[in-house]
Parts: C-alpha cells; structure tokens; sequence
C-alpha cells in the first residue's frame, strides 16, 4: 500500500512557525515519523510539500494510479481552495484532511473547510501525532474494514 502525505503552504516552517500553535516539530521530523510509522502499518509512505495551489493539485493528480490514499494537511488552502476539493473529487482517492490545530478553537474562518465533504475524514487538534493518527485511519479505511 502507498500513502502520500502531502503538505500545504507555510507548513515548511514547521518548528519555528508560531511554535504554541503548530509545536516544535518540524516538517522533517513529522515525515520522518510519518514513515517509519507506515513500516509498522505496512505502508509505503512518500511526502510532498508545496507553498502553491496548482502544485498541490499537481501532487493529487500524479497520485492517481501511484497512490492508495492521501493524508493532506492543506494549510491555508483548506479554507479557501475549491480547486482542491475539486482535485480530491476528480481523482476519487481517498483522503483523509488533517490539521495540528484545532481549527474549530480558532478564528472563525478557519471553522470552514472547503475539503471536507470530500475527504473519508478528517483529524485536527493533535499536533504532530495527528499525521499517526491519520495514517492509522487511513489505513483503516483501506484494509482495516475489510478484514
Ligand atoms: C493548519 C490550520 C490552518 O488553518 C492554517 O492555515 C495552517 C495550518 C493546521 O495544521 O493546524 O496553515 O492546517
């Protein structure tokens, strides 16, 4: 099984990007942790960050017929990009939408998601275990009702 864990704009500062919000890992610790939690699940995971829309649609697209999922932490994106939403619809992956905070707590325009109803679900409010927590899920979804 091959899962993408595909991160948006800004979340490249991670570790030093408002640390009370986000925490102190960085983006590169996240993903290592990322993978060798995907060995455990059995998992192939690969990782990609873009501060930029089309790439991350870019990202979706060649996800297509490559991957079995995607973890997408969308940033900003999440609240604004129906070009997004329309990405995860056209390529029919599974997605589970994934944030460290808990945006829900948070200014009130960050209560939206754009993604949301296309995505399987959704984790926020973890900080960096919530990656984990979202391959775990994702994993489930995949395998884990099945079997
Ligand atoms: C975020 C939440 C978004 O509202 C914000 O724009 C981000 C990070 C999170 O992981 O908590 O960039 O997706």
């Amino acid at each position: 099984m091959n899962i993408l864990v595909l991160n948006g704009p800004n979340l490249n500062l991670l570790g030093t990007r408002e640390p009370e919000v986000y925490g102190h890992h960085t983006l590169a610790d996240i993903e290592a942790a990322c993978i060798a939690h995907g060995k455990t699940l059995g998992v192939t995971v690969s990782c990609a960050q873009s501060n930029v829309e089309g790439v991350l649609v870019d990202h979706l697209h060649a996800a297509r017929g490559s991957m079995d999922g995607v973890v997408l932490n969308a940033g900003a994106y999440t609240h604004t990009s129906i070009a997004l939403r329309d990405a995860i619809s056209a390529t029919r992956l599974p997605v589970v939408e994934l944030h460290l905070s808990n945006t829900h707590a948070r200014e009130e325009f960050r209560h939206v998601s754009m993604i949301a109803p296309v995505c399987v679900g959704v984790i926020l409010g973890f900080g960096a275990a919530g990656y984990q927590l979202a391959l775990t899920a994702l994993h489930w979804h995949l395998y884990g009702s099945r079997s």
